[in-house]
């Protein structure tokens, strides 16, 4: 593999907690892409959550929110901590990472669950449940409840408070990422589960009437719908029923969460936010691990980095086209598993527990055996 372009703009947001130690490994990938001339990058990094608020009092500045807009792609770590709990609502480090979604108008959140065949032990559920899983939750990610007006808390004439947040949907943001649904489901294998609560809210009863209206213009997808409620027990029950979900933002969230667990980590698990495709093609994108910053093990070299190291192949596969490196990518992560290398999450019986550094060393010992 030759690469010819070298202007792939990426912006580099390591974050808080395991963050930083997780994009270090994924960082020593794009070096080795770079020196055995197999793609290149230009990378700029900045901060984002805690780490951003102790060096400028805000969880983003409005410069690297320009820096995200101009880059082709963001590379995502995690933030937030107990260190920076008790600060003001509007500066906690979640607050960064739901501005550049807002912001970069990142509306469709693709977290797959895949099942790594010499993980399938480590999941809570029976193997024979979850081996061969590969599922895709598309997660509505720039409205909903998350973002509803009206929001907050208000004190009551009789001195009492009480805490609003609102879900509302118009029917344009249920469509795209009802279509986003569609179009990977056409790409798998055709079926589509769309889920929600309409039996008690009317926005979910919108979302139907617009996944309806939209499946018109996919038939070959098989198109089902589904109580949330109904999803998570499904999702523990058979979750091999499932090809693409698509659902709502806090849905979303939740469900995103319980499929995770469903293959043995959250460690592993990857996700891509994407944008609309401009008049060019191009979609502005943010891709980070699904795991949070686990404070707990921060800067012990202990963490997982291999979500990360999937969330930057990702972005080789929908930001750049990069589909054989991407696979390059992913190939290694199942080599290093198979060699039988685990970090603490990811611990079995019969298998050797290793650092992150390691982790790293041996995703990239198997790249280079691959490349
Ligand atoms: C996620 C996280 C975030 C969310 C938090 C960190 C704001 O849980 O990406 O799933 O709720 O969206
Ligand atoms: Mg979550």
């Amino acid at each position: 593999m030759k690469d010819s372009r070298s202007n792939r703009k990426v912006l580099v947001l390591p974050g808080d907690g395991i963050g930083p130690e997780i994009m270090r490994e994924v960082m020593r990938i794009v070096e080795f892409f770079d020196r055995r001339h197999i793609a290149s990058f230009e990378v700029k990094e900045g901060l984002v959550g805690g780490s951003a608020y102790d060096a400028s009092g805000v969880p983003l500045t409005d410069a690297t929110m320009a820096e995200a807009m101009a880059a082709d792609a963001v590379l995502f770590g995690s933030v937030g901590g107990p260190k920076w709990e008790s600060l003001p609502f509007e500066v906690q480090p979640e607050r960064g990472l739901l501005r550049l979604r807002k912001e970069m108008d990142l509306f469709a959140n693709l977290r797959p669950a895949v099942v790594f065949e010499a993980l399938a032990d480590a999941s809570a559920l029976k193997r024979d449940l979850v081996s061969g899983l590969d599922l895709m939750i598309v997660r509505e990610l720039t409205g909903g409840i998350y973002f509803g007006e009206p929001r907050g808390i208000e004190t009551l004439p009789d001195g009492t408070r009480r805490g609003i947040n609102t879900e509302v949907y118009s029917e344009a943001e249920i469509e795209r990422v009802v279509r986003a649904g569609f179009d990977l489901a056409i790409k798998r294998q055709c079926r589509l589960t769309e889920v929600d609560k309409a039996n008690v809210m009317e926005s979910g009863i919108l979302w139907r009437e617009v996944a309806r209206r939209v499946h018109a213009d996919y038939p070959r997808v098989e198109l089902s719908f589904m109580y949330a409620d109904n999803c998570a027990m499904q999702l523990v029950r058979n979750p091999k029923q499932f090809d693409v979900i698509v659902t709502s933002n806090l849905f979303g969230d939740i469900l995103s969460d319980c499929a995770a667990m469903l293959t043995g980590s959250l460690g592993m698990l990857p996700s891509a936010s994407l944008g609309a495709a401009d008049k060019s093609g191009r979609r502005k994108a943010l891709y980070e691990p699904v795991h949070g910053s686990a404070p707990d093990i921060a800067g012990k070299d202990a963490a997982n980095p291999l979500a990360c190291i999937l969330s930057f192949s990702m972005m080789l596969r929908y930001s750049f086209d990069l589909k054989e490196e991407a696979g390059l990518v992913e190939q290694a992560v199942q080599n290093a598993l198979k060699g039988g290398v685990r970090t603490t999450d990811i611990l079995q019986p019969g298998t050797a527990r290793v650092s992150t550094t390691v982790m790293g060393d041996t995703v990239l010992r198997e790249l280079d055996k691959l490349a």
